[in-house]
């Protein structure tokens, strides 16, 4: 019979404390996560040394309930994968910390886990046919890249962002037009009410490098827009200036995955990160997808933003190319993918 392999996998990168426990890879057992938005929020934006205070607080309880709603105990997993970088280095050593401490007293291997790696890989939890290679297009607060996922745990970056991270972008201009913090939700819901085309904001191009990404020209754009606005006595109408900027940060990242995965020659395209619960993004990429003939993937909103499960897939291919972390495993607040 073949031998099941349940990883525990813990997730403290930012503002997210998390647990989960995965069966092989694909079956998640378990997802429990402990956000500290509403507390982050106050000061409009994560502030590194609350988030690290809240992990500790949280951490043993949130993995304790992880493995209760998954009805398991300790003993009966076979890895402990953490995410190891890239992040917030107080708190991404807060989960290293307690799962070396785990591995260590349970004897069990450690996986250190790329937290980009744990994003691309939530795609494989809802589409069990979905294998590289593939182009995975990766959008959240801290990162825009365009990756080839040439297979599990091998990849290439073809494009990134030359700024501002998507998601940082989304962050920005809400809290200038007051929705506040996370900005990304607050903008997606804000614009179902507006014009995408009511003002035209330009679509940020990098000469010479087709895949790259740059969004503070549109960023600047947008702030003008709302000083000259300020400085006429005009009043600014939030749901179309919102939807016009998303329209804008759509498009850039629509056309580039798109023109990735034909100049490379992949037919299926998947995307990753807290924007990809972006409802904008979704439905244009779907469109443009089907047009071109490309099978499109995308987790759930609940496995785009920061989880664990995504990190216990990639714990699972990493645990079964025989990867293992040694004790002396560190926080890399700037881990480059791919890089061990
Ligand atoms: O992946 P994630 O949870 O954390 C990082 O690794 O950064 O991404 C968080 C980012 C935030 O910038 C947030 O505003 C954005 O994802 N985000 C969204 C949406 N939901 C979250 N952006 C656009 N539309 C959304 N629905
Ligand atoms: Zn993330």
């Amino acid at each position: 019979m073949k031998e099941e392999i349940y990883i525990l996998a813990i997730e403290s990168s930012c503002d997210e404390t998390a647990a989960s426990v995965v069966k092989n890879g694909r079956v998640v057992l378990s997802n429990v996560i402990s956000s500290q938005i509403a507390l982050h929020t106050l000061y409009g934006g994560v502030v590194p040394e609350i988030a690290s205070r809240k992990h500790i607080e949280k951490i043993n309880q949130v993995i304790e309930s992880a493995l209760e709603e998954a009805h398991m105990e300790l003993e009966q997993m076979t890895a402990i994968a953490v995410t190891y970088g890239p992040g917030l280095v107080g708190a991404l050593l807060v989960g290293v910390a307690e799962a070396k401490a785990i591995a260590y007293a349970a004897k069990k291997p450690l996986i250190g886990i790329h937290h980009i790696e744990g994003h691309i890989s939530a795609n494989y939890i809802e589409h069990p046919d979905l294998a590289p290679p593939f182009v995975c297009l990766v959008v959240s607060g801290g990162h825009t890249h365009l990756v080839i996922v040439r297979d599990y745990g091998e990849f290439e970056i073809v494009g990134r962002t030359r700024d501002d991270a998507a998601g940082e972008a989304f962050d920005k201009v809400a809290r200038a037009v007051g929705l506040g913090y996370p900005g990304g939700p607050k903008i997606d819901k804000a614009a179902r009410e507006g014009d995408p085309e009511a003002i035209w904001f330009p679509r940020g191009k990098v000469e010479g490098s087709p895949y790259d990404f740059s969004f503070s020209g549109l960023k600047s754009c947008v702030l003008n827009h709302i000083n000259h606005a300020k400085m006429m006595g005009e009043e600014i109408c939030v749901p179309d200036l919102v939807a016009s900027f998303q329209a804008s940060v759509v498009e850039s990242l629509v056309s580039r995955t798109v023109m990735a995965a034909k100049g490379y020659g992949y037919t299926k395209v998947a995307i990753a990160g807290g924007v990809a619960s972006n409802t904008a993004l979704r439905s244009r990429m779907k469109a443009v997808c089907e047009k071109e003939g490309l099978s499109l993937y995308h987790p759930s909103p609940i496995f785009c933003t920061d989880n664990a499960a995504m990190i216990g897939v990639a714990g699972y291919h990493e645990y079964k190319k025989g990867v293992r972390s040694g004790w002396d495993l560190n926080a890399v607040p700037h881990l480059k993918l791919g890089e061990r």
